[in-house]
C-alpha cells in the first residue's frame, strides 16, 4: 500500500496536490491495488448530466484485492472476529485465507443457482459472518448486491427487491439480537408473497437453527447449496464502472432510491479513507458497531479493512445486552484498539449510568470514531473522557451513503480536534457552502448549504433504474455542484461543523428516514386523513419522529388509536420509523397554495411556541394556536 499521512504538515501538502492534481494523485493512490488491465483514463466526468467515471477501461475484481490480494502475506492472519449475540458462546475467528475459501465457495454455489454477473442479488441477513461472505461473492461473481438492514418491514423489502428486479434472496432463519429471536425468513416469505416475480431462489442461512417452513423448488438451505462446491473460484473482471452495489436510502420525496456504487472508485476510496482517517496499523484489531444494513457497515466493515488487510470484529448483538457494559467487554476481550460506533449508541451507554464502564480499563484503546449525525458536546466529552480516558483522539466523521466514504474527518492522532467539529475534507474532497441563491460562501465563519465542488472516486454514480431522479436530487439544486441535503457551519479555522439536514429528512439514531415515507405510511392506517411528519431534538436518538394526523372523525379511544398508527408504520416501513409522538389536530397549517408550513410544525415539536414568524399569510391562521394547545398531550 502507499504511505499513510503522518502528520499535518503531509496532511496540508496532501491535500493541496489532490486539488491541483486530482487525476495524478488518485492514480497514485489506484497504483498500489491489483488491476487485471490498467485503466485508459483516470477520470471524465460532468455535474450536469451527470456523469462521473473513474478509472475508465480499467479492469478489476474488488475481491481480488480484498482477499486473493493478502493470501502470501496475511492467509494465517484473523480477518474477521465474529462475537456473537450471546456473550457466554465462543467468538468466531476467520482468517484471510479461510474467508478467501468461503467467499469462493459461496460464489460457486451462486453461480449453481444461475445467478450471473449484472444480475441482482437482494440480501437480508442479521449480522453473521455470513452476511460478509455474501457480499463477496457476489462481488466475486460480477453480480450487483443488494442489502437491505434486517430490520425493515416485509413491505419495505418487497419494494426493494422489485425496484432491483432481484432473482435471488439471500437470508438467514432467525435473527438472535438481545434477547429477542427475530424469524427473519418470514419475513422474506411475506414480502415474496407481495409479488416479486424476479425471484427465482431464496437461499437460506441456518444461524440460530430453529425450525421454518421451506418452500419447495424455491427455497435452498446455504448448506446445501455449498455442499461440494469448490474453495477457489476464478474471480470475473469487471469494468472499473460496472455496478458493485445497490443501497437504498431515504430522502424528502417519494420512495427510496438505490444509491449506486462502482467498483473502482468505491475500491480506492474506502480503502485511502480507512487507512489515513483511522491511521490503522498492521496487526491492530478495529470495531465498527454499524450494521452492515447501512453503508457504514458496507465501506467500514467489509470493504475498506479487508482491502487494507486489517483484523475486524463484527458484532451480532446490541449494546445493551446483556447489560449496558457489552460494548466495553468486547473491547476488553478482543483487545480492540479502534472502536467505530454512532452518537445514538454513545448517549445511550451514557444515559445508563457510569458504572458500566467506570472499571473498565481498556488499555488497547487507540482511536475512537464516530459517525452518522452530530455529536453534541455532552456525548463527545464523555466518549473523550469515559470510554478513551482522555488518551484516544475522537475522529467525527462526516459523509452519507452517496459519498461511499469518509468525506470530512480528523486524521486520528493528527488533526488538532475541536468537540463536535468534523473538522477538515480528506485529500481530494473539495467542500464548498452555498447560500439560497446558490452563491458560494468564500471565506471564515460563515454558514450555509454543503456542496461538494468536484468528483472523487466513490461518489453515487446514479440512482438505480432512474437517473433523473439522481440528477434532480443531487445536481439540480446547485449548479455544477453535489448537493449533500446537510447545512454546516466554518469556523474562523476552516473547521467544518455539520449542523445537520436541511431538507425533509430526520436523522433517528443515526439513520435515515424521509418524512414523506412516513407520512404516505401513517396515511395508509384506519381513519387517517391526512398528517404531517417533522424531526424534533431527542436526548438518545438525536431527533425524534413527531406526527401530526387529521382524523375523519373524534377519536374515542385515544391509545387504541396510536397504536393503530405505530402499527401501520411498523408495517409499512419497519420499527425504526416508529413516530416518538402522535398528535390529532384539527387542520394542518397550510400557505394559500396549499403547502404544509413545516416550519412552524417544526417550532411546535421542539417546544418552542414563543416566535412563530409570520403566520398570517396562512390559509387557516386559527389552526395554529389550536395545534398549540394540543401539543401539550402528544
Ligand atoms: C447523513 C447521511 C455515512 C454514515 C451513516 C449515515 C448525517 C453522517 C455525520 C457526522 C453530523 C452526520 C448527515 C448526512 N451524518 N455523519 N459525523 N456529523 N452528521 O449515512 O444514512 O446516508 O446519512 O447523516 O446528515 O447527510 P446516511
Amino acid at each position: 500500500m502507499t504511505g499513510q499521512i503522518k502528520s499535518l504538515d503531509e496532511y496540508h501538502s496532501e491535500y493541496a496536490r489532490s486539488v491541483a492534481d486530482p487525476e495524478g494523485f488518485w492514480a497514485e493512490q489506484a497504483s498500489s491495488f491489483e488491476w487485471r488491465k490498467p485503466w485508459k483514463q483516470v477520470l471524465k466526468w460532468n455535474f450536469r448530466e451527470p456523469k462521473v467515471n473513474w478509472f475508465g477501461g480499467g479492469r478489476l475484481n474488488i475481491t481480488e484485492n480484498c482477499l486473493d490480494r493478502h493470501l502470501a502475506t496475511r492467509g494465517k492472519q484473523t480477518a474477521l472476529i465474529w462475537e456473537p449475540n450471546d456473550p457466554k458462546r465462543k467468538a468466531r475467528k476467520i482468517t484471510y485465507k479461510q474467508l478467501y475459501g468461503l467467499v469462493c465457495q459461496f460464489a460457486n454455489a451462486l453461480k449453481a443457482q444461475g445467478v450471473k454477473k449484472g444480475d441482482r442479488v437482494c440480501i437480508y441477513m442479521p449480522m453473521t459472518p455470513e452476511l460478509s461472505v455474501a457480499l463477496l461473492a457476489c462481488a466475486r461473481i460480477g453480480a450487483i448486491h443488494s442489502v437491505v438492514f434486517a430490520g425493515f418491514s416485509a413491505v419495505s423489502l418487497a419494494d426493494r427487491i422489485k425496484d432491483a428486479k432481484a432473482s435471488v434472496v439471500l437470508t438467514s432463519d432467525y435473527n438472535s439480537r438481545g434477547p429477542k429471536n427475530i424469524p427473519v425468513k418470514q419475513v422474506v416469505d411475506e414480502a415474496l408473497a407481495l409479488g416479486c416475480d424476479s425471484v427465482r431462489h431464496v437461499i437460506v442461512h441456518q444461524n440460530t437453527g430453529d425450525p421454518l417452513q421451506m418452500v419447495e423448488g424455491r427455497d435452498i438451505w446455504w448448506h446445501e447449496a455449498v455442499k461440494g462446491k469448490r474453495k477457489s473460484c476464478k474471480a470475473t473482471a469487471v469494468d472499473s464502472e460496472d455496478m458493485l452495489f445497490i443501497l437504498y436510502t431515504s430522502g424528502s420525496t417519494g420512495k427510496p432510491k438505490g444509491v449506486v456504487h462502482t467498483h473502482g472508485g468505491y475500491m480506492v476510496y474506502t480503502e485511502y479513507t480507512f487507512r489515513n482517517v483511522f491511521q490503522y496499523q498492521d496487526g491492530e484489531v478495529y470495531w465498527c458497531t454499524a450494521d452492515i444494513g447501512w453503508i457504514t457497515g458496507h465501506s467500514y466493515i467489509v470493504y475498506g479493512p479487508l482491502l487494507a488487510g486489517a483484523t475486524s470484529v463484527m458484532f451480532e448483538g446490541i449494546p445493551t445486552f446483556p447489560d449496558p457494559g457489552r460494548f466495553w467487554a468486547v473491547i476488553q476481550r478482543h483487545k480492540v484498539n479502534i472502536f467505530y460506533t454512532a452518537p445514538t449508541a454513545i448517549r445511550a451507554l451514557m444515559a445508563a449510568g457510569d458504572q458500566w464502564v467506570k472499571g473498565r480499563r481498556m488499555p488497547s484503546l487507540r482511536v475512537l470514531g464516530t459517525v452518522g449525525e452530530p455529536i453534541n458536546e455532552e456525548a463527545w466529552q464523555w466518549y473523550h473522557e469515559r470510554v478513551g480516558k482522555k488518551r484516544c483522539p475522537i475522529v467525527d466523521t462526516w459523509w452519507q451513503t452517496e459519498t461511499g466514504g469518509i468525506m470530512i474527518t480528523p486524521l486520528a492522532g493528527i488533526t488538532p480536534l475541536k468537540p463536535c467539529f468534523a473538522t477538515l475534507p480528506m485529500p481530494g474532497i473539495q467542500p464548498c457552502l452555498v447560500d439560497a441563491n446558490g452563491h458560494e460562501i468564500e471565506g471564515n465563519d460563515v454558514e450555509g448549504m454543503l456542496c461538494i465542488k468536484y468528483p472523487w472516486p466513490s461518489i453515487l454514480r446514479t440512482t438505480y433504474g432512474d437517473h433523473e431522479r439522481c440528477r434532480q436530487t443531487y445536481f439540480a439544486t446547485f449548479k455544477d455542484k453535489y448537493f449533500t441535503g446537510d447545512g454546516a457551519r466554518r469556523d474562523a479555522d476552516g473547521y467544518y461543523r455539520i449542523i445537520g439536514r436541511v431538507d425533509d429528512v430526520i436523522n433517528v439514531s443515526g439513520h435515515r428516514i424521509g418524512t414523506a415515507e412516513v407520512e404516505d405510511a401513517i396515511n395508509k392506517a384506519p381513519r387517517v386523513v391526512e398528517s404531517a411528519v417533522v424531526g424534533y431534538p431527542h436526548d438518545i436518538k438525536g431527533q425524534g419522529i413527531y406526527a401530526y394526523i387529521i382524523t375523519s372523525g373524534p377519536i374515542a379511544d385515544m391509545a387504541a388509536f396510536k397504536k393503530e398508527v405505530l402499527d401501520t408504520v411498523t408495517k409499512e416501513i419497519g420499527a425504526i420509523a416508529k413516530p416518538d409522538k402522535i398528535q390529532v389536530v384539527p387542520g394542518l397549517p397550510k400557505t394559500r397554495s396549499g403547502k404544509i408550513m413545516r416550519r412552524i410544525l417544526r417550532k411546535i415539536a421542539e417546544g418552542d411556541t414563543s416566535n412563530l414568524g409570520d403566520t398570517t399569510t396562512l390559509l387557516n391562521p386559527e389552526v395554529v394556536d389550536e395545534i398549540k394547545q394540543g401539543a401539550k398531550s402528544a
